[in-house]
């Protein structure tokens, strides 16, 4: 098992505050927050992002590249578009020093050491909760009434077409459709006019243009269809557990 290495002195790091140390050669960050010291990698794992360089509030640090979050005490995934955990390493107040560990895999060894302090045990992921949302069990054949007249869960299904480019998963599953809305176009009779209430996984969701643009190609090639507007809601924020069964099961999230 590694050893633990002195990596600064408890003075240097204001509380709250962080800072980027070397522990036997990895790159660790290392925050102070409420009195107590923890470390992570210095790695998003959703592309290598430096975390130490990202927004820290209470006790999530944010990848200052996409914006995922992540908790400092466990390293868990808190927002997309991360979602693995970063490694989380034990840390010791001893001789006026903050001392880390590493540990070897994200998630071994139960929770962190924080020296003397205790420190409540919190969730290792948000995304476990079984969503109950309309998308859970998907729209069969039945339901979506295909074939019939132009209605919400065939727009649905049609929205299964456009997939998130870096998680390789369909924007309905991932839980990013709040809302369709069907109306008789004004211009063109026969026609509808669809309004999609679309959200992000992170404000600064740098995949955010190419979903809108391919969501209103994927709708608009319905010859029922005369218009496709969407709007971005970002309220309420996007969350991990409004992902569908069939998304977690394809980022492999248990
Ligand atoms: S690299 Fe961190 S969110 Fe993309």
């Amino acid at each position: 098992m590694a050893e633990f290495v002195r990596v600064a002195d408890i003075a240097d790091i204001p509380d709250p505050g962080k800072t980027l140390v070397e522990v036997d050669g990895d790159m660790v960050a290392l925050f102070h927050v409420g009195g107590t010291f923890y470390a992570i990698d210095d790695v998003c794992t959703h592309d290598g992002g430096p975390l130490a360089d990202g927004e820290l509030r209470d006790y999530k640090i944010a990848c200052p590249r996409h914006g995922a979050k992540f908790d400092i005490r466990t390293g868990a995934a808190l927002s997309m578009p991360a979602v693995r955990p970063t490694r989380a390493h034990d840390v010791k107040v001893e001789e006026g020093g903050v001392w880390v560990r590493l540990r070897s895999a994200a998630g071994a060894g139960g929770p962190p050491l924080h020296g003397a302090i205790a420190v409540p045990v919190v969730p290792t992921s948000t995304c476990c909760t079984p969503a109950a949302s309309r998308e859970a069990g998907g729209s069969t054949a039945e339901s979506t009434g295909a074939g019939g007249p132009l209605c919400e869960d065939r727009v649905r299904e049609m929205l299964k077409e456009v997939k998130d480019p870096e998680l390789f998963v369909n924007i309905v599953d991932l839980g990013l459709i709040y809302g369709v809305t069907l109306s008789p176009a004004a211009d063109v009779p026969g026609k509808q006019h669809v309004s999609i209430d679309m959200t992000m996984t992170s404000p600064a969701c740098p995949a955010g243009p190419q979903l809108i643009a391919d969501t209103k190609r994927a709708v608009g090639a319905s010859p029922e269809v005369s218009a496709v507007e969407v709007r971005i809601v970002m309220d309420p924020p996007w969350t991990p557990d409004r992902m569908t069964e069939a998304a977690r099961d394809q980022l492999g999230i248990f």
